[in-house]
């Protein structure tokens, strides 16, 4: 092997290296089970396609870990007129943030579930933090299995297809009234009753979904 093709293939080892690292701080989109995840996921407004091998990721997984800014979690607690006496059931909590603001901020209960052991513990370590793990429980398990029929507000950061296998769990179980806000990711054929779109403080689009749910049950 010649110097100049040594010095060639080690230059392309370390931008695969980079494009790697960035992809695991969640700087650019990855790809998942179901496709390409869009720019928005990511933060980003423009999509820079990164293929990973996700033959191992976990089958029950709804989405990975990617933080809603504090910024975009009170427009989505906003939107959804959270209150003293609602029950705030955030599914894929991350690090509790939803239902750590819905109490600290707006007085209400909070409950988060994520799959992760590692998020559950930060969650709580962060309720603790803020003065509200009275207020506040995280249950460590499977989005699809949790009974969340005592929330009056869901709030939602998931893909498309997780909203989708949520919808016939959520209509079933909520009563009439309960509202639902997903950040970035509408859910199939059930129109929003209203659709929010703004720029972040880095200037990145959101948009936020709510459903102000009637009372019908949806497949
Ligand atoms: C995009 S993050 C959203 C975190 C938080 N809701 C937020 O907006 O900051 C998705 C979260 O869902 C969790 N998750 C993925 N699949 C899940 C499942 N089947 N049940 C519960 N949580 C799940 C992940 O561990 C991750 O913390």
């Amino acid at each position: 092997m010649t110097f100049r093709r040594q010095t060639l293939r080690i230059a392309v080892a370390a931008v695969a290296a980079v494009a790697g690292m960035l992809v695991a701080a969640q700087l650019l989109p990855t790809a998942h089970a179901g496709g390409q995840i869009p720019a928005e996921f990511a933060g980003v407004t423009a999509p820079v396609p990164v293929p990973v091998d996700t033959s191992a990721q976990d089958s029950q997984s709804l989405a990975p870990y990617v933080p809603t800014p504090q910024v975009v979690v009170d427009r989505m607690l906003q939107l959804a007129e959270v209150g003293p006496d609602d029950v705030v059931y955030d599914l894929g909590s991350g690090d509790g943030r939803i239902p750590i603001s819905a109490a600290r901020d707006y007085g209400a209960r909070g409950v988060g579930v994520d799959i992760d052991p590692e998020r559950v513990a930060e969650a709580n370590a962060n309720a603790r933090r803020e003065g509200v793990s009275d207020r506040v429980s995280f249950i460590l398990g499977d989005a699809l299995a949790t009974d969340v029929s005592d929330a009056t507000v869901v709030t939602l950061y998931l893909l498309s297809s997780s909203n989708l296998k949520l919808r016939p769990i959520l209509t079933n179980q909520l009563a009439a009234g309960a509202r639902i806000v997903s950040h970035a990711f509408s859910m199939g054929d059930w129109a929003a009753d209203s659709v929010e779109t703004f720029n972040d403080s880095r200037g990145n689009p959101r948009t936020l979904y709510l459903w102000r749910f009637d009372g019908q049950p949806r497949p």
